[in-house]
């Protein structure tokens, strides 16, 4: 069966570009954390929209499973395929061209395999800003950034992935070529079909294409570090600076002691910038404005020394060079890849109304204390969403007792995920559901929510040939 298999898709799309060597295939059957394992029969590089329209409707005729990837970086397992072996995954990564830059539209319309720091790049020679920006985008293609909704840490100022996108290029399961490729700011024109696609993971069909926002590019940035007290303080204080600074701050980040700590004690050039201990809290504030110059590094700035006099934070280092700022945001971005060094975290990704963010962590901390007293809770978030990533740390020493045991992992998350719906918040804010929170769904989704949404599925994809076993349950 295999080998009929890749035959027949070397014959759509090229000898070259199906790769069915274990050795070539192994990095793509693993997640980035290496905790999601799959299996498939080959990797198909489709370079063109046609050639994924092809894959597609042969495998739809021969009753073979699809599972897109874009740049593996997915941490709830939606990256890796399921675990037969007679699976296909296609990767996005050939299909990797810029079509247009337009700053006079302020547009920019790209092949879903781009890797999100490429368009960033392609964006600022044009003197505009493409504003997605999260700790992979060094790997992480714009494809699986549609997929997911991708977040990240300007969602503050410009919003999520789904708030970039104007217009898409799908191919459906049964292969016919959706092109809703336009660059409009209106059109009611029906439903809207893209915004079916944003955050759907691959169940509904393939992202080839995206035409995405563009915005004036900022002339003069101001960032610091502030430390707080208290979780309440900092919250208070993001608060109050959305307030001061409307438009021009982009970025609200907060991150515990504990985190802040790992983070640079597993990152060999990082070096910690505040003079004395570190706070309990640290906010990483960012404004950025069309104008040159130091003016809005000023305001900062006096704003900052008026909140320091009045005790409102306790410590504060301000970035006077591109390279302090730069030192800040890899701090910040380190924290995934540190954390995996320092133990096994369990890690969340709930989000709750921001000004309640104080009470989730007091009540989270409790019930850390009372239940599972071996665990760290080691936090980072995007304060200005009101999404945190409240990470259950087992040092190594005592993953031993935990890790047989799937069922306390569960109790453990849905204690966390019980205390962010009790304040109206959710379990899954940014990263999506993959295979890791298909159980949530009907635990916490609305049951009507997602009859609705198998319906859709099962009316585009009745085979359920797309990336079965993410989303939603079987
Ligand atoms: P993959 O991981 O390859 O795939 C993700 C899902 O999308 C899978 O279900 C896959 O089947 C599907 N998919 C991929 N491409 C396509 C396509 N073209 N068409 C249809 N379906 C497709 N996420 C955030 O939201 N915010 C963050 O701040 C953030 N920071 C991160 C930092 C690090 C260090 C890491 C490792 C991850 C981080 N993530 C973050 C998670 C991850 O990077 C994002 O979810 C990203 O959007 C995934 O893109 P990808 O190209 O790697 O997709
Ligand atoms: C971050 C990823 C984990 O915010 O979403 O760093
Ligand atoms: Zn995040």
């Amino acid at each position: 069966m295999n080998d009929s298999l890749i035959n027949d898709l070397r014959a759509l799309v090229g000898n070259a570009y199906v790769v069915d060597q274990p050795a070539d295939m192994a990095p793509h059957l693993v997640d980035w954390r290496g905790r999601h394992r799959g299996n498939a029969a080959c990797l198909v590089y489709p370079q063109d929209t046609r050639q994924v329209s092809a894959v597609l409707k042969y495998c739809l005729a021969s009753g073979v499973r699809v599972y897109p990837q874009g740049g593996n970086t997915s941490v709830c397992g939606g990256s890796v395929p399921g675990e037969d072996g007679d699976n296909v995954l296609l990767s996005l990564a050939k299909m990797n061209r810029i079509i247009e830059v337009n700053p006079r539209n302020n547009s920019m319309t790209a092949q879903a395999g781009c890797v999100l720091a490429d368009l960033q790049e392609a964006a600022s020679e044009a003197d505009r800003l493409f504003p997605l920006s999260l700790g992979a985008e060094g790997s992480c293609q714009i494809g699986g950034n549609i997929a997911t909704n991708a977040g990240g840490t300007n969602v503050v100022r410009y919003g999520n992935t789904r708030d970039l996108v104007l217009g898409l290029e799908v191919v459906l399961p049964d292969g016919r070529i959706w092109n809703g490729l336009r660059t409009l700011r209106k059109n009611n024109s029906g439903y809207d079909l893209k915004n079916l696609f944003i955050g759907a993971e691959g169940t509904l069909g393939i992202v080839t294409a995206a035409a995405l926002k563009l915005f004036p590019k900022p002339k003069s940035m101001a960032t610091a570090l502030l430390g707080f007290a208290s979780a309440d303080a900092a919250v208070d204080e993001g608060i109050r600076l959305q307030g001061l600074f409307p438009g021009e701050l982009v970025g609200l980040e907060l991150i515990s002691r504990s985190e802040f700590e790992i983070s640079i004690r597993h990152g060999a050039h990082l070096r910690n910038p505040f003079q004395g201990e570190t706070p309990p809290w640290t906010v990483l504030v960012e404004l950025a404005s069309p104008e040159p110059g130091a003016g809005i590094h000023e305001r900062l700035n006096t704003v900052l020394e008026a909140d320091y006099e009045a005790g409102i934070f306790v410590d504060v280092v301000i970035a006077t060079t591109e390279q302090n700022r730069q030192g800040f945001w890899q701090i910040r971005h380190n924290v995934t890849e540190a954390n995996g060094r320092e133990g096994m975290g369990l890690t969340h990704d709930i989000a709750v109304p921001t000004y309640l963010i104080p009470e989730f962590l007091t009540q989270a901390e409790d019930l850390l204390r009372r239940s599972y007293p071996q665990a760290v809770p080691v936090i980072v978030g995007h304060m200005g969403d009101g999404n945190l990533h409240y990470i259950a740390m087992f040092p190594h020493e005592y993953w031993a007792a935990v890790q047989d045991k799937p069922g306390l992992q569960r109790q453990l998350s849905h204690d966390l995920y019980d205390i962010a719906a009790a304040m109206g918040g959710t379990f899954s804010a940014e990263h999506g559901i993959g295979s890791l929170h298909v159980a949530e769904m009907r635990k916490y989704k609305d049951g009507i929510e997602v009859d609705v949404m198998r319906q859709i599925k099962d009316l585009l994809d009745p085979t359920g040939m797309m990336n079965p076993g993410r989303v939603l349950p079987q």
